[in-house]
């Protein structure tokens, strides 16, 4: 009981105390766990990060070889999760099936989904990273009916993605330490974001104590909507078809700027981020290098930038201060890196699964109550129950 006050899309409303990841809209600044974004992305490696966003510090090196080991030890999955995969057409969203295989996880890992102690919790953790990493790959593998791959002991955990990905039967494979990299940068940018709409659902659903690979299950749906994560596939498929229209961007600006006409220009805007985004910064020269390096000259790159441009000069975007978000370039790279577009989304959530573990185990440790807000109520007063005739 009590004033109610309303707040659509949580807005102006705080759902909880956190240690993990600090933003300033403002000023676009972004830090997990005091360290800036631009020296985690120059001096870190993924695991790393992943390591410091849920355990808080960053690990020693004895620490991180654990932490891989760990890892190592649960990728295998269930041979019956196989079953559950072909039960799929091909032609599925990955991240519908990446919804659903990680929801199935919990028939096989009963016991560690739910934690009573911190070695239950480090449990959790290890074969969350270790299992999810495959299952993701495998909506790959078996949208492209290839054989599905596992994991490689004798590699890195963002190498192995490549090997998961790619690896066919009949040839040797070797993912180019430019592409790691790269990927690795991308997937540490994406590794937290404060409360965001994924991280809230996995916070959200995991208040009511349901384990840790339903809340995550619940997170990949929410990351796929075009306004969140689903945007990068999104930006993609806006930039192939400007490309395919001859290239006019603005005819996409005046669609984007008419109030009658839904369209907005994807991987423009954010909650929070008021003056730039750090990350799309970060993305934007990361894109420039791999594209370089790997020698691609993409067209669409070029839409992309002159886009940019037309944005960051029109006085609609400048206004109600839109600027290219994370999800504007980081597109690009994936192209570049032979991962197909409806595959993009997935990549996000790969890179968000440490943030996901990260705010889902302090809102266990913070002992959190459940998430439960109210409404205003606005429909019908009592009626008197009459059949309709
Ligand atoms: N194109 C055209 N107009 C836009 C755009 C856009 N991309 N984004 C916002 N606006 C306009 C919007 O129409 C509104 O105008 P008005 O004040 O005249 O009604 C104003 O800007 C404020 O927008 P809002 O919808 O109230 O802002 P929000 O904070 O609710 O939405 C957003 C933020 C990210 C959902 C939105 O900017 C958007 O839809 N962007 C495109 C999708 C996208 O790129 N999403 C990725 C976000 S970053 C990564 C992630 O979260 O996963």
């Amino acid at each position: 009981t009590g004033i109610i006050t309303l707040d659509p899309g949580y807005k102006n409303s705080g759902s909880c105390t956190s240690k993990i990841t600090f933003l300033d809209g403002e000023l676009g600044i972004l830090r997990y766990r005091g360290y800036s974004i631009e020296d985690l992305a120059e001096k870190a490696d993924f695991l790393e990060v992943s390591f410091l966003l849920i355990f808080g510090e960053l690990p020693t090196a004895e620490q991180l070889e654990q932490f891989e080991v760990d890892i190592r030890k649960y990728t295998l999955v269930n041979e019956e999760m196989k079953s559950i995969i072909d039960g799929f057409p091909r032609t599925a969203h990955p991240m519908g099936v990446l919804a659903a295989l990680t929801s199935a996880l919990t028939a096989f890992n009963p016991k560690s989904v739910n934690v009573d102690n911190d070695k239950e919790m480090y449990q959790a953790v290890c074969k969350t990273m270790g299992k999810f990493l495959v299952i993701a790959t495998w909506t790959y593998r078996k949208s492209m009916g290839y054989p599905l791959n596992y994991y490689d002991n004798t590699k890195g955990y963002v190498e192995n993605f490549m090997n998961l990905m790619f690896k066919l039967p009949t040839e040797p494979y070797k993912a180019s330490p430019i592409v790691i990299d790269a990927l690795d940068k991308l997937f540490i940018l994406h590794a937290d974001h404060e409360q965001n709409c994924s991280t809230s659902t996995v916070r959200m659903v995991g208040s009511s104590h349901a384990g840790l690979f339903a809340s995550i299950s619940a997170g990949v749906s929410a990351l796929w909507g075009p306004l969140h994560g689903g945007a990068n596939q999104a930006v993609l498929e806006m930039l192939e078809e400007i490309h395919k229209n001859g290239g006019d961007t603005d005819a996409y600006m005046a669609k984007a700027k008419d109030k009658e006409d839904p369209f907005r220009l994807m991987g423009f805007g954010h909650r929070v981020y008021k003056s730039f985004d750090p990350r799309a910064q970060i993305i934007k020269k990361a894109a420039n290098e791999v594209l370089e390096t790997l020698g691609v000259d993409d067209p669409i790159l070029a839409i992309a930038k002159k886009l940019e441009a037309a944005a960051l000069e029109d006085e609609y975007f400048k206004s109600r201060n839109l600027y290219p978000n994370v999800d504007f370039y980081s597109g690009i790279i994936y192209r570049a890196l032979g991962i197909p577009t409806d595959m993009f989304t997935v990549m996000f959530a790969i890179g968000r699964l440490p943030g996901w573990i990260a705010q889902w185990k302090e809102m266990r440790e913070n002992k959190e109550p459940i998430g439960r807000p109210r409404q205003i109520y606005t429909g019908a007063a009592l009626r008197d129950f009459n059949k309709p005739e």
